[in-house]
């Protein structure tokens, strides 16, 4: 596990991009795993840049996203696709076919969910995975006691979660209180993973899963596991680290 400590929220995002940059350039077709939330703005600010100046080609690229919201048409603002294509999308030349979301209103959600892992799958796996963690140590939305075999299903969100957030949206009761979700072991299986977070309110979070035991209770430090782990986080995230990295 390595860990880069950067300045501020801009350096951050500058770092954990340099990665997906790299992974695209070496394998133009690459597989994207993507985040939505605060944390990753700045991450897809510098690959809308390396696209528009340094020529960064999505023309091959696949991705697919860690999560939705159950519930929310793809065309709700506060939908994950929603994010993704303001945010990202609809500024790279990617195909908008080869992005891939989960529905919040597929009609058996089980099923779209299993539908996600074949794709993944058929797509030869995810070379890169972009994380962010939640406040309670989450990753996607997978919550504190999540199995680290868990595969994409539908979960229920906590009620931290939901009030972190209920800042989306207009008041706490529309947050849906259900989402489909990849799973900790869907996760695992990605050949790289870069973990961004910035703010002091992730700083606990930070600090027990990277130096904390491997514990369900914290998702993220599961991640202690996987071979090929980047933590890209600014100095406020990093406040509690005991360690120099
Ligand atoms: C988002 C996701 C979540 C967020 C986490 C942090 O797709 O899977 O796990 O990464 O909740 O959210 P922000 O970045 O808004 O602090």
């Amino acid at each position: 596990m390595k860990v880069i400590i950067k300045e501020d929220y801009a350096a951050m995002g500058k770092e954990a991009a340099k990665y997906f940059a790299e992974v695209i350039r070496n394998k133009p077709n690459a597989v994207l795993g993507l985040a939505t939330g605060s944390t990753p703005i700045s991450t897809y600010k510098e690959l809308i840049r390396l696209h528009e100046e340094e020529g960064l080609d999505f023309s091959q690229v696949t991705t697919f996203n860690l999560d939705e919201y159950l519930g929310l048409t793809g065309d709700h603002k506060q939908s994950y696709r929603y994010f993704m294509d303001t945010n990202l999308f609809n500024r790279l030349n990617i195909k908008k076919e080869n992005t891939n979301v989960l529905s919040g209103v597929a009609d058996n959600p089980e099923a779209e969910c299993r539908e996600f892992e074949e794709k993944i799958k058929a797509a030869g796996g995810i070379d890169i995975q972009l994380l962010g963690i939640g406040g309670n140590g989450h990753i996607a939305f997978n919550e504190p006691g999540s199995s680290e075999n868990s595969r994409t299903r539908v979960v229920d969100l906590t009620k931290e979660t939901i009030e972190d957030n209920s800042r989306f949206f207009e008041k706490v009761e529309d947050v849906p209180t259900q989402a489909l979700s990849m799973g900790m072991g869907t996760i695992l299986e990605a050949k790289k993973i870069v973990i961004i977070a910035n703010k002091e309110s992730k700083a606990k979070g930070v600090a027990v899963s990277i130096e904390g035991p491997v514990i369900t209770d914290v998702p993220a430090s599961i991640l202690q596991k996987h071979s090929d782990v980047i933590w890209v986080i600014d100095k406020s995230a990093a406040s509690l680290l005991k360690n120099s990295y």
